[in-house]
């Protein structure tokens, strides 16, 4: 088989794939990426990823390159490309998508299938199967496929060879050539699927709703607990004992309920704007209007997280040293996109504040992205003489951290929790004023 685009999906994707036995070329445009992989180190930091490239490429079955023409023999070939947001707009940009396309096409030159997986506006794949069959030598003995991936950074190997489900979106499902295409992805998923994981054949738009409509459900169920969080702090309320107690209705459930400074990241903000944008365009605009305040509700929270910090520095920011625990936008990733980490960072610095970043994992990129911050390796040298510390992505090693140790390194010993994770009762015993999202103050 081949995958095409060696970014997160399509790294893990690829090296999945090889350790169940198939032979894999992974394409991807950008040739450094290419010739990291190829030497079995990860663009990015995904717990396992590096011991599973050097275990792929060890087989002989796993290859990365740039050159399409050696996709040309596969049977079965993964689009991962990116959608990223486009400037300015809400919609998705899909033109990674075609690209890729466009650049495979011409090497299709027998019966082959095309399995998109990347997250995709509905109406996407029909376009790509038509635009596809118009340049490949083998015009309509393509078939395409939509096979959403559902995988959360941090648990990326796992949640590709062990889904909770596959949903494969099959061309006319029914007739001998969409069963083809749903036995030939069996024979690719195989093994996890002889385990029980259960697998939903559907149409093309069903396929391609089923990963946008997931994503805006965990957007939704977040940014509702964000809003009680808003009620609780004017209420008098503590959103933690709330989503517990809502949690324990299995109805609703305890997971995605951690209230905090929101959701953040490569998929669930882009996500649900492109889908906002693309509901617009099928004239089904009303029936989303909703996520529109559930992105409203999310953006609140970092700039609330913002204001409880300046109140902590008595009513400025100006000239405050602000120690700032975390810049990813979730713990066990170097992701920084759209991470409300960094973006509080950033917004205490335009209010006048010096920040001292910390993360385990995602300096090199925030560096990157955020120079005029100040970055410490350590977290010691992070919170030495802060005004203010913000604990704003929950890293194991946060939770660990000795209160009553740090103590001594602040100039003032004030710690808000955006992601309510840190224990209340050791900051509060060691001397510590705790300030939370959505829970009482003393
Ligand atoms: C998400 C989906 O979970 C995954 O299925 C999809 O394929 C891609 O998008 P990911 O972006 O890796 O995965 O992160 P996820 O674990 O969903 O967290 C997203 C954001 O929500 C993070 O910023 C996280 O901190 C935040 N979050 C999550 C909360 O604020 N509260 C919660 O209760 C859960």
């Amino acid at each position: 088989m081949s995958v095409i685009g060696a970014g997160y999906l399509g790294a893990v994707h690829a090296a999945c794939m090889a350790e169940l036995g198939h032979e894999v070329v992974a394409i991807d445009t950008d040739a450094g990426k290419v010739a990291s992989l190829a030497q079995g180190r990860a663009p990015m930091y995904e717990p396992g990823l590096d011991d599973l490239l050097a275990r792929a490429l060890a087989t002989g079955r796993l290859t990365f390159t740039t050159d399409y023409a050696l996709a040309a023999d596969a049977d079965v070939h993964f689009i991962c490309v990116g959608t990223p947001q486009r400037h300015g707009e809400n919609a998705a940009d899909t033109s990674y998508v075609f690209g890729a396309a466009d650049a495979l096409a011409p090497h299709l030159t027998g019966p082959t299938l095309v399995v998109g997986k990347s997250t995709v506006p509905v109406g996407t794949a029909a376009r790509l199967r038509d635009r596809i069959r118009s340049i490949a030598p083998a015009g309509d003995d393509v078939r395409l496929a939509w096979n959403p991936e559902f995988l959360r950074e941090g648990f990326a190997i796992e949640d590709t060879v062990r889904p909770n489900r596959f949903v494969y979106g099959v061309d006319s499902p029914a007739t001998d050539p969409g069963r083809a295409d749903t036995d030939l992805l069996d024979r690719v998923y195989a093994e996890p699927l002889s385990t029980g994981i259960p697998r939903l054949v559907v149409d093309f738009a069903t396929a391609e709703l089923v990963k946008v409509a997931a994503n805006a459900f965990l957007a939704t169920k977040i940014s509702f607990i964000n809003a009680m969080s808003e009620v609780c702090e004017a209420a008098g309320g503590d959103v933690v004992a709330l989503a517990g107690a809502i949690g324990m209705d299995d109805r609703i459930g305890p997971k995605f309920l951690k209230a905090g400074i929101g959701f953040g990241g490569g998929c669930l903000p882009k996500d649900i704007r492109a889908f906002m944008a693309r509901a617009g365009e099928l004239g089904a605009d009303q029936a989303l209007t909703f996520l529109r305040e559930v992105d409203a509700i999310n953006l609140r929270r970092r700039a609330r997280m913002v204001d409880l910090a300046r109140e902590a520095c008595g009513g400025t920011l100006r000239g405050k040293r602000v120690a700032v625990l975390g810049a990813a936008f979730k713990p066990n990733s170097d992701d920084i996109r759209d991470s409300p980490a960094l973006d509080v960072a950033a917004a205490c610095r335009m209010a006048g504040a010096r920040v001292t970043v910390h993360d385990p994992k995602a300096l090199d990129n925030a560096r990157v992205r955020a120079p005029e911050l100040d970055y410490a390796d350590a977290v010691t040298e992070c919170l030495a003489g802060a005004d203010v510390v913000l604990h704003l992505t929950e890293w194991t090693e946060y939770r660990e951290l000795d209160p009553a140790e740090l103590i001594a390194l602040v100039a003032a010993p004030v710690v808000i929790d955006g992601r309510n994770a840190l224990d209340v009762d050791r900051w509060r015993g060691a001397g510590w004023t705790y300030r939370a999202l959505g829970r009482p103050t003393v």
